[in-house]
């Protein structure tokens, strides 16, 4: 018989950038417990699932006594005596109890904390891995890490527009070996900006606080760093850009404050696709703002062959909203965060969704973050192509690495590496078929 949930416990713990996050404790008939933590967002799509605060002068208005309350008095009474092994009955009954689009009255970070600690808690149950529990045993396949090495846009109050300038370690051949070439390329890009002058510290993704004058200096300096590390701009490694543009977009418009210019989504698209051209740039998210449908369309046309084009606010983790841009033809994949939509299972259905569509599939991490560890298992149970949780320092974003280093050493000869085929345009898509 399985385990059924004995109680739920939520407790106050803190974020990477020091503010109240949620988490949650599960503890089944058997003894078996599970727990998470809500991680959190600072350029949030508007149509992802509520993040509930307590508002007022505390913390700068993130307190989450609100939604701690809501875990024990309101969630708790719902689930306790369910089976932990039936995450889609538990999320089930979560949507419901909340009831609203966008999990406003439970919180996204209320349920999508307690989500994630059912299935570790049915994980713990079946004494097995999260991530071997995920797939029933059957995932042997790391993902493509893509990593950020200059953080800008929200992250980096704004020193350059872009938000991230990532990595993807093309050659390598493993997990572990794809760590080793990240870690050289970011200390390159750390000794190149303090040659420079330019070393700032980091942002909050542990990118190096971007101290450039133009946003194709931080493009440039990319290219520097990887060759600096003795490595193929482009072949051993490729630049992957989140243009975050929801941040950039005012009234159809967006204004370039590194650059002091204001360009239309055209000329916009043309800039980023003239970008793609001069720099070995592999993928590209949210080229535009979540509403330029329009826009979001003339960049995948253009480049959807040879880059990959991700929806991340544009599509906010929702199966509903990848099936409409597949059959858009806007964007060719997708980033998938759990708390955008508040579950485990809708997430999941996301994910199906974008294999419909025959789409890359990037798990993805917040830029507020903990030591929470469950995305490097979901990546890897459900065989993701690859796994985003920001820069190479900083132990909230380490501890994921070093996590999948682990699952990799676990499954020994019998791991896989996503490789080079797991990223890319719509021609890598065909290529791995
Ligand atoms: P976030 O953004 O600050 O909302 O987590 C990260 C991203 O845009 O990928
Ligand atoms: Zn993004």
């Amino acid at each position: 018989m399985s385990a059924r949930i004995e109680t739920l416990i939520g407790r106050r713990v803190w974020d990477s950038r020091g503010n109240p996050t949620v988490e949650a404790e599960i503890h089944l008939t058997d003894g078996s417990l599970g727990r998470a933590i809500a991680p959190a967002g600072a350029s949030r799509g508007s149509h992802e699932a509520i993040d509930l605060r307590d508002g007022g002068d505390a913390f700068g208005g993130h307190g989450v006594d609100h939604a701690i309350r809501t875990l024990a008095e309101v969630i708790a009474p719902v689930i306790v005596g369910l089976p932990a092994d039936d995450q889609r009955l538990i999320d089930k009954r979560l949507i419901e109890l909340d009831g609203t689009p966008q999990k406003a009255r439970l919180g996204g970070n209320a349920t999508i904390a307690t989500s994630m600690a059912v299935a570790h808690a049915a994980a713990a149950a079946a004494k097995v891995p999260l991530w071997s529990y995920l797939s029933a045993g059957s995932a042997r396949r790391l993902p493509m890490p893509m990593v950020q090495l200059f953080g800008g846009g929200a992250h980096a109050s704004g020193r350059i527009d872009l938000q991230d300038i990532l990595i993807v370690p093309m050659k390598a051949k493993s997990f572990e070996q794809a760590t080793e070439i990240v870690a050289e390329v970011y200390r390159a890009g750390g000794a190149l900006m303090a040659d420079r002058g330019l070393l700032r510290g980091v942002a909050d993704e542990g990118g190096w606080w971007p101290e450039f004058s133009s946003n194709e200096e931080a493009l440039e300096q990319t290219v520097r760093s990887i060759e600096r590390a003795r490595m193929r701009p482009g072949e051993d490694v490729a630049i992957a850009i989140d243009v975050a543009a929801s941040q950039l977009a005012c009234e159809g418009r967006y204004r370039l404050a590194t650059d002091g210019i204001e360009l239309t989504s055209d000329e916009f698209v043309d800039r980023l696709i003239g970008w793609c051209r001069r720099y070995p740039i592999i993928s590209v998210e949210d080229p535009v703002g979540e509403s330029d449908h329009a826009g979001m369309r003339a960049f995948t046309r253009a480049v959807s062959e040879s880059v990959q084009v991700i929806g991340d606010d544009y599509l906010v983790t929702s199966a509903r909203r990848i099936a409409e841009a597949a059959r858009a033809e806007a964007c060719n994949a997708v980033l998938l965060k759990p708390n955008q939509v508040g579950t485990l299972t809708e997430t999941y259905e996301a994910l199906q969704a974008a294999r419909q569509a025959r789409w890359h599939t990037v798990i993805s991490a917040r830029s507020g973050e903990t030591e929470d560890v469950t995305i490097v298992h979901l990546a890897v149970g459900w065989c993701a192509d690859q796994l985003k949780v920001g820069s190479f320092s900083r132990s909230e974003r380490m501890a994921k690495w070093n996590e999948a280093i682990r699952v990799e050493q676990t499954l020994g000869s019998r791991a896989r590496f996503a490789g080079r085929v797991a990223i890319g345009g719509s021609r890598t898509v065909i290529a791995a078929q």
